[in-house]
């Protein structure tokens, strides 16, 4: 059994170590590294099964302490970071020459971002290196938002998980690039839209690049169930799917029928945070059902509906 526990000293020996421990962020659970050791960056890669082409994510708790890792001279991405960290947003900058390739997949260009979760803050602040930590599930299923997701899926890859708790934003953070020092958004997440836009003003949003993706989550597949996953007309998918045991993930209404083997809500009072909140968690209970396949719809597009939807594509995507 995996050894999950509230425990930082813990934690940190082990990282210092070159060891694999997941931790809590606002957004997902992560597989974290020494960010600055290839031994261990490469730990992680095996653990998830994920392609060397595919870069991570930098992890630290000050701005003062990302700097050593990237360039914030941009005046447009030092107010992001200012306005927005800790939090779920990741500040693709250029990097700086400490960085191990295998963070970056080669690219000139590093991830970096300071998550929003007490016990991870903690944990960085007495680590002199940063975290390298994607989302701690195995490369293409659904993210992990509570110690025990982990558990069950990469239990026995990881040598300590620590356990914050639920995830309190529960979409992977949005992911900005810059082009020509103009703002990009790569990765639709769990900071809307419309909040960064009050900084930005109007930002483009490039998410469907799918070869030499400049974000795999822009890929395809990805964050998917097993299960075949269907979106549209809920009632009109049970009509066509009558003989087939359904699982049912809806925003907020319930549907019945003899078809209706598993039915899951986002949210009854249909807010955005705690649709986000629960969409990994009940597609991984419907994933896990009798249900032979999962029946969905599409959010309004507002706030994170944008990015709920950008993810109910991917999953369904074969
Ligand atoms: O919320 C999150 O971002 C979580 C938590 C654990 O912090 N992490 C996460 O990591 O979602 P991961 O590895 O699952 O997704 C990171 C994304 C990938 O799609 C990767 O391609 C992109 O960040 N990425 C990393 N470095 C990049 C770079 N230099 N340029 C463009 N995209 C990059
Ligand atoms: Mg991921």
């Amino acid at each position: 059994m995996v050894n999950i526990g509230e425990d930082i000293n813990l934690a940190a020996n082990l990282l210092k170590e070159g060891k694999l421990v997941a931790i809590p962020t606002e957004t997902v659970y992560g597989l974290a590294a020494n960010g600055l050791d290839t031994d261990a960056i490469i730990k992680i890669y095996q653990a998830k099964n994920r392609p060397l082409f595919d870069p991570l994510i930098l992890h630290s708790n000050s701005i003062q302490k990302i700097e050593n890792l990237a360039d914030l001279s941009n005046p447009l991405a030092r107010k992001l970071a200012e306005t927005f960290w800790p939090g779920p947003l990741t500040l693709v900058l250029p990097r700086k020459k400490i960085i191990p390739d295998l963070i970056t997949s080669g690219l000139e260009t590093v991830a970096v971002r300071i998550p929003r979760h007490p016990l991870t803050l903690k944990l960085l602040s007495v680590l002199e290196f940063p975290l390298a930590a994607p989302s701690a599930n195995p490369f293409g299923y659904i993210s992990p938002t509570t110690a025990q997701h982990v558990a069950a899926q990469l239990g026995d890859k990881v040598d300590y998980i620590l356990d914050g708790g639920a995830c309190s934003v529960g979409l992977e953070s949005t992911i900005i690039g810059f082009e020509n020092e103009q703002p990009v958004i790569y990765r639709l997440g769990g900071l809307a839209v419309e909040a960064i836009e009050k900084i930005t003003g109007k930002i483009s949003i490039n998410r469907n690049l799918s070869s030499n993706p400049k974000a795999p989550g822009m890929l395809k597949t990805h964050y998917a169930p097993r299960k075949p996953l269907l979106i549209g007309d809920i009632a009109k998918l049970l009509e066509e799917n009558n003989h087939k045991k359904c699982g049912v993930l809806s925003f907020s209404e319930t549907f019945t029928g003899n078809n209706v083997l598993a039915m899951e809500l986002l949210s009854t009072q249909k807010d955005y945070a705690e649709a986000a909140r629960n969409l990994f968690s009940k597609m991984r209970l419907l994933d896990e059902s009798e249900a032979e396949l999962i029946l969905t719809e599409f959010l309004p597009e507002d706030f994170l509906g944008k990015a709920i939807n950008d993810r109910l594509i991917r999953a369904a995507a074969k």
